[in-house]
């Protein structure tokens, strides 16, 4: 299971399938375990729930490992470090993670980045109750609500910020002002598939295999 909205690691590609350094890498992994794999595309908030129930049987979707998701999925070991970034128009007066409160941002569904930027009890950087957050299902339509002046600011992973701020260069910018956060391939609770996971990753990681993927979708393993 993926949500292709979120290149380089997942999205469509001209001929309509689902591509990505995710799925180039889950791909190489079950095929060396021996299984048969199906992409199944569906929206970023229903991996986890798709995955308990037996709808899918892994996720993989740049998804970072977090205590709550920990408690539904076991995560294999981490495969790619992240930060979330902020994108703003160029010009823009917010230049902190801080200058977000009371004001407009667009995320998308249930990632860390609306975590993050959803006023909440545990929120301690977005106080601020007026922040109003748009959460969209795709990055892609986050990004042309800020572009159209809806939002402020969307923030997001910072591998699609760039990809996003490089597509509209003359337009856009981006900073990040977030702790790390760790990609991680998810799987049902006690099941044997993560250990496996974590060997072929292993293997992957040390004969160079994962280096070429990354290079074949231009991502930098260690930012
Ligand atoms: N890393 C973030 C998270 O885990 C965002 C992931 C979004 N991935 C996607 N395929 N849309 O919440």
């Amino acid at each position: 299971g993926t949500n292709a909205e979120f290149a380089p690691f997942e999205y469509i590609n001209d001929d309509g399938e689902c591509d990505g350094f995710d799925i180039g890498l889950i791909k190489a992994i079950l095929s060396e375990a021996g299984y048969d794999c199906e992409v199944v595309n569906m929206e970023f908030k229903s991996l986890i729930g798709s995955l308990t129930t037996g709808g899918i049987d892994v996720t993989i979707a740049g998804m970072t490992i977090t205590d709550e998701r920990k408690q539904s999925v076991d995560f294999s070991t981490p495969y790619y470090t992240a930060t979330q970034c902020i994108i703003v128009p160029i010009g823009s007066d917010i230049t902190s993670l801080d200058d977000l409160n009371g004001r407009k941002v667009a995320v998308q569904e249930g990632t860390t980045g609306d975590l993050i930027v959803t006023p909440s009890d545990t929120n301690e950087i977005i106080t601020d109750k007026n922040t109003v957050v748009k959460q969209f299902k795709k990055a892609s339509d986050a990004t042309v609500e800020l572009l159209n002046g809806g939002v402020d600011a969307v923030v997001i992973d910072s591998s699609p910020a760039k990809k996003i701020v490089a597509a509209n260069e003359s337009k856009l910018t981006c900073f990040n002002d977030t702790s790390e956060e760790e990609y991680a391939i998810a799987c049902r609770k006690g099941s044997d598939l993560a250990a496996k996971i974590n060997e072929l990753m292993d293997g992957m990681k040390a004969d160079g295999s994962l280096q070429a993927l990354a290079d074949k979708y231009s991502l930098t393993l260690a930012e």
